[in-house]
């Protein structure tokens, strides 16, 4: 399998990326027991069938170490030149408190040498606490990494405007933020999506198929409770759900959503993605994968043939303008994190 051009994103001037990166939270625990060998059989299967890019971060459990094993590994199979084709996206998540040099640094280290790399592609920083201001430091101390050649591009998650703002004025280039957004959250729509536009950021999306709740497998089904939702995100975007509309309303949605799906001869999942992949600024949506235990790369791999519509665009919109406002709910990007 190939994927077309328009799959692919030049990014930066140095990173030409997938626009659906592979998510590696599922790696983490809660998402069912990965078993390194098979993921990383997996990983090879993922990038011949052109999904290049990683999404992983520090605290994703053995993510980043997958990546380096994965890396030695095409170095020995296939020679170091074909390291060119495969981009991986790394987070640092640090407890707040006072950041230094070498705190920033000996992070950023752990990283390099997990992921087997001599320049992170890319630092999406997350920060728990706004009042703690040391994140400028941190920060700061970072784009002086990026300048020794340690991060090729700085770039932030779960950041809401107010605050990609104030790192934006300070000086520091950010050339991404990574958000929640989905048929469900659109909270990004509100103010984030005209700020990133303004200043030449783009965003990583998140939650996009709901953890797969945006999917036939839940279409005409009873609501999920408890146990029936098996991995950590299924509860995550139940609770999402929940709070936007409920059940009901969310099976309105797959409908509409599947009857789209059916004039294009798609999945709903690839309905939903392809609508937050044309949003303005979104650079690519992240669709977590359980490596070696599950796998959709076929179907994800037909988002790219697909093109919405304005009638579908239409019916889509109505069923949103039906739920709960989640920025008056909830706050805007990333605020989830911080209640
Ligand atoms: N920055 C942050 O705070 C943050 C937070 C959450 C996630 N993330 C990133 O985003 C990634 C995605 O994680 P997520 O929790 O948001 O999950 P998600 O991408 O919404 O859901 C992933 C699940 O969706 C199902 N799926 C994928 N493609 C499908 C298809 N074509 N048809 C039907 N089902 C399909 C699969 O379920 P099955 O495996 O059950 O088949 C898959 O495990 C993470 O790995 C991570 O990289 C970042």
């Amino acid at each position: 399998m190939t994927l077309p051009t328009a799959s692919y994103l030049q990014f930066t001037p140095d990173l030409k990326i997938c626009r659906i990166l592979n998510g590696m939270w599922q790696v983490s625990g809660g998402h069912g027991r990965i078993n390194s060998t098979f993921a990383i059989q997996t990983m090879f299967k993922y990038v011949d069938a052109g999904f290049t890019t990683w999404d992983l971060a520090d605290h994703y459990g053995p993510a980043e170490d997958l990546i380096g094993e994965f890396r030695r590994q095409v170095i020995a199979t296939r020679g170091k030149a074909a390291l060119a084709n495969i981009q991986a996206f790394t987070k640092w998540v640090p407890r707040p408190g006072k950041m230094t040099k070498k705190i920033v640094e000996d992070n950023i280290n752990i990283s390099l040498r997990r992921m087997d790399v001599e320049s992170l592609d890319l630092m999406q920083f997350h920060w728990w606490e706004y009042q703690d201001k040391n994140y400028l430091d941190a920060l700061k101390y970072m784009a002086e990494l990026q300048t020794e050649g340690k991060i090729k591009h700085l770039a932030l998650t779960n950041f809401d405007t107010e605050h990609l703002q104030i790192i934006t004025e300070a000086g520091i280039k950010i050339v991404s933020n990574q958000v929640q957004f989905s048929l469900v959250d659109r909270r990004p729509e509100v103010n984030m999506i005209n700020f990133c536009q303004q200043h030449d950021i783009k965003l990583f999306t998140y939650g996009t198929v709901c953890g797969g709740l945006l999917s036939e497998k839940y279409l005409g089904k009873p609501e999920p409770r408890g146990f029936d939702l098996t991995t950590v995100s299924l509860k995550k975007y139940k609770n999402m759900v929940d709070a936007w509309g409920g059940w009901r309303l969310f099976q309105e949605l797959l409908s509409t959503l599947k009857s789209i799906a059916d004039k294009h001869g798609v999945s709903i999942s690839n309905v939903a993605v392809r609508y937050i992949l044309d949003k303005p600024v979104v650079g690519g949506v992240i669709v977590g994968a359980r490596l070696g235990i599950s796998e959709h790369l076929e179907d994800n791999a037909k988002v790219f043939s697909v093109n919405l519509d304005a009638e579908d665009l239409e019916k889509i919109d109505a069923v949103s303008q039906k739920s709960r406002d989640l920025y008056q709910l909830i706050g805007d990007c990333g605020d989830e994190y911080r209640r």
